[in-house]
């Protein structure tokens, strides 16, 4: 059977050359299933980042192969000819909040990559709306990133990630700045998102109170993955 979601083998990146060269990703090996949420944790400097740049066609890998969907995008070298595509119609990436454009209101933040994307701008903020509403943010579409609350702002950074409905979503640190009930959203709205859209995410986290939520986790220690069995501890549904 093949194998959607995102898989990726023997991923290797040399960062420099000859006495300098430092070897950040040695041995990664990942799969993350449709509707699925991994964890992906480490020490610093184990290589997490450098990881989800790998996946997010950011820079460019040294050997090994990752498969996105049933696409080999990286064998050795880049199998996709256009990255930018790539990165924009099939990778979501969530940050953290600030990275909100400060002076386009909480619709167009979200809206923005469909228009860029040649969507129709009418048609976008009624996706953008769509994606609100599920997030329970839609309240805020009208007001500008700096009025709104750090949970409601990361709401709106999540529905930017999924506006264009990506296969993978790459989240690093996502819930670093709430407080444990806004953690705790923030993950389950993740799990929804993924079920509904048939979305692979993996979330970059040292969070202590959204580990017991993965039901697998990945630790990277110096480059090399390690899989395990989380807890996958069920999130109540706040009312
Ligand atoms: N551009 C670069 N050039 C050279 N070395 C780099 C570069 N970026 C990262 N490194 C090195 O690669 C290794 C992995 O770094 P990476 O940023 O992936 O770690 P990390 O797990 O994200 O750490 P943190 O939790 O601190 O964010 C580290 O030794 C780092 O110093
Ligand atoms: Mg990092």
């Amino acid at each position: 059977m093949e194998h959607a979601g995102i898989r990726i083998e023997g991923l290797r990146k040399r960062y420099g050359q000859g006495d300098t060269a430092v070897d950040a990703l040695k041995d990664v090996n990942m799969a993350v299933a449709p509707g699925e949420v991994v964890g992906l944790i480490g020490p610093s400097g184990s290589g997490k980042s450098t990881l989800l740049k790998c996946l997010g066609a950011v820079i460019e890998p040294s050997a090994g192969r990752m498969t996105l969907g049933n696409e080999v995008i990286y064998d050795d070298g880049w199998k996709t000819r256009d990255l930018r595509a790539l990165r924009r119609d099939r990778i979501g990436f969530v940050f953290q909040a600030p990275y909100l454009i400060p002076f386009l209101d909480v619709t167009d933040n979200v809206a923005l990559l469909l228009m860029l994307a040649g969507m129709p701008n009418k048609e976008a903020r009624l996706r953008a709306l769509e994606l609100l509403q599920a997030l329970d943010v839609q309240h805020r579409a009208r007001a500008m990133p700096a009025q709104l609350s750090g949970g409601e702002q990361q709401r709106v950074a999540i529905a930017r990630g999924l506006v264009n409905r990506p296969p993978v979503i790459l989240a690093d640190e996502p819930t670093a700045p709430l407080d444990s009930e806004r953690a705790l959203a923030v993950i389950r709205i993740l799990n929804d998102m993924a079920r509904r859209f048939e979305t692979a995410i993996i979330v970059v986290t040292h969070d202590e109170k959204i580990i017991p939520t993965f039901r697998r986790i990945y630790h990277i220690r110096d480059g090399v993955t390690h899989e395990e069995a989380g807890e996958g501890r069920a999130i109540e549904r706040s009312a």
